[in-house]
């Protein structure tokens, strides 16, 4: 498959951009300083939360799992059997519970991550959502592939 351009210049905090990437959904998704900020309250709650079990490129392989901390990319299936799991930025309360801290849900089995795509304890899935390989060809134009 050929490396996909995404154009993030008119990206709003909050937005997630959906892109295919061969054959597979990928997620660029410009995180607020309030998610930054709540992502690192996370740890305790997480199976690997530093991605040693994980799947990313080394300059992804830190807590925010990311080149640059607003802009997050990753793969958009489920590492447990594949579904794609629903963008759920928001904050508990809601109907996953007051434990939610805003995230990917997957409906399919339940299994939770983060805004950093890391997955909680006791969930199915057993690690954080595939980081692809991509980079910055300008400050506004990311490559994935
Ligand atoms: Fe996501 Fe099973 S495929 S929880």
């Amino acid at each position: 498959g050929a490396p996909v351009d995404v154009d993030i210049s008119k990206m709003e905090p909050g937005q997630l951009i959906r892109v295919a990437w061969r054959g597979k959904p990928v997620w660029v998704l410009n995180r607020t300083p309030e998610v930054l900020s709540t992502l690192a309250t996370l740890d305790s709650k997480l199976a690997d939360p530093v991605s040693n079990e994980s799947m990313q490129p080394d300059n992804s392989k830190n807590p925010l799992r990311s080149i640059k901390p607003e802009i997050f990319v990753a793969v958009g299936l489920c590492t447990h059997l594949g579904c794609s799991p629903t963008f759920r930025p928001e904050i508990a309360p809601n109907d996953l519970g007051p434990d939610w801290k805003g995230g990917f849900f997957c409906p399919c089995h339940g299994s939770w991550f983060d805004l950093a795509g890391r997955v909680y304890r006791g969930v199915p899935a057993p690690t954080n959502l595939e980081i692809p390989p991509y980079r910055y060809e300008t400050d506004n134009l990311i490559v994935v592939g």
